[in-house]
């Protein structure tokens, strides 16, 4: 997209304006370009696009740190599990926050209310629950994990990124059900059959795709093994191939040999993500 085609996105509500701003940034060559259309924006009534220029304004580093961190994550081509970990482990050296979302810039109250997004999400669809157990699956820094512990029983949090797991741990420590460990990124080995309630993916599938779909599909199988008969699973975006059609059929396809079914999503918007959920039922 152009930066006036991401402009005019956000001004329609197409955009939230946090994601607007972030491609608004990778679509500039330097700081000063950015700079100057941030100004004109400013001119725009829409208020969506009055709220990208004041976030812009508020992280002054924000096109600094969204070009290092697109330099430090590969979001495209293909790349090994082990390539994907030192990419995250120097991503979360640069900002933990950018780290798990890029469109925070950095900022933890902004990446908290992206959080809380997801969690009235969650809510609605009723998978939080006090008796209730988590698997949160590329658990990144473990916002999901901080956040949703308090409210259920155990909640377990893996990733293939021994800082991301360091991160988790110092942000969870005074946490008592939580469990935190480094995966090798196969499979869910370690977590027992019919064992979970929920399993969360935000934004890991991407990154199993990018590795290739078998390994996505392996995800999905073992989603199936440890979640217990009626327990969810919420993946927020699939991929980044940009092709929503795509995406939805490749996933139909591996539901295809596992227990788990699509189910209706609540009409929950996400003001500060884009991601496209997929809500899935085990029916054994
Ligand atoms: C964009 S971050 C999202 C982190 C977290 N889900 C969140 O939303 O805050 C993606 C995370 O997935 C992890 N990841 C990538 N591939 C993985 C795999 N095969 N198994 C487990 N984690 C993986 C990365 O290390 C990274 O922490």
């Amino acid at each position: 997209m152009t930066p006036a085609e991401i402009l005019d996105a956000c001004a329609a509500g197409r955009l939230p304006p946090p994601i607007a701003l972030m491609h608004l940034i990778g679509a500039t060559r330097s700081a000063d370009d950015f700079a100057a259309l941030v100004a004109q924006a400013r001119a725009t009534d829409a208020a969506p696009v009055q709220t990208l220029c004041a976030l812009a304004l508020r992280n002054p580093a924000c096109w600094r740190l969204t070009h290092d961190m697109l330099a430090t994550v590969a979001h495209d081509g293909s790349a090994t599990i082990d390539q994907l970990a030192t990419m995250f482990d120097d991503a979360v050296a640069l900002s933990p926050a950018a780290s798990v979302a890029l469109y925070s810039m950095g900022d933890e109250a902004a990446l908290d209310g992206a959080t809380q997004d997801v969690i009235a999400l969650m809510r609605a669809a009723g998978l939080i629950g006090q008796g209730r157990t988590m698997l949160d699956l590329g658990c990144g820094i473990g916002r999901f994990v901080r956040a949703l512990a308090p409210e259920m029983r155990q909640v377990t949090g893996l990733d293939i990124s021994r800082r991301m797991i360091d991160e988790a741990r110092r942000r969870c420590a005074a946490l008592g059900n939580v469990r935190l460990d480094v995966t090798d990124g196969r499979d869910l080995d370690g977590v027992a059959d019919d064992s979970i309630d929920v399993v969360l993916a935000a934004d890991v599938f991407p990154y199993l795709v990018q590795v290739d779909l078998a390994l996505a599909a392996a995800h999905v199988r073992e989603a199936a093994r440890v979640l217990r008969n009626g327990g969810a699973m919420l993946i927020l975006n699939f991929s980044y191939r940009g092709d929503a059609e795509r995406d939805a059929r490749d996933l139909r396809d591996m539901l295809a040999a596992t227990s788990l079914r699509q189910a209706a999503l609540p009409s929950v918007a996400l003001a500060h993500w884009d991601a496209s959920p997929f809500l899935l039922r085990k029916m054994e």
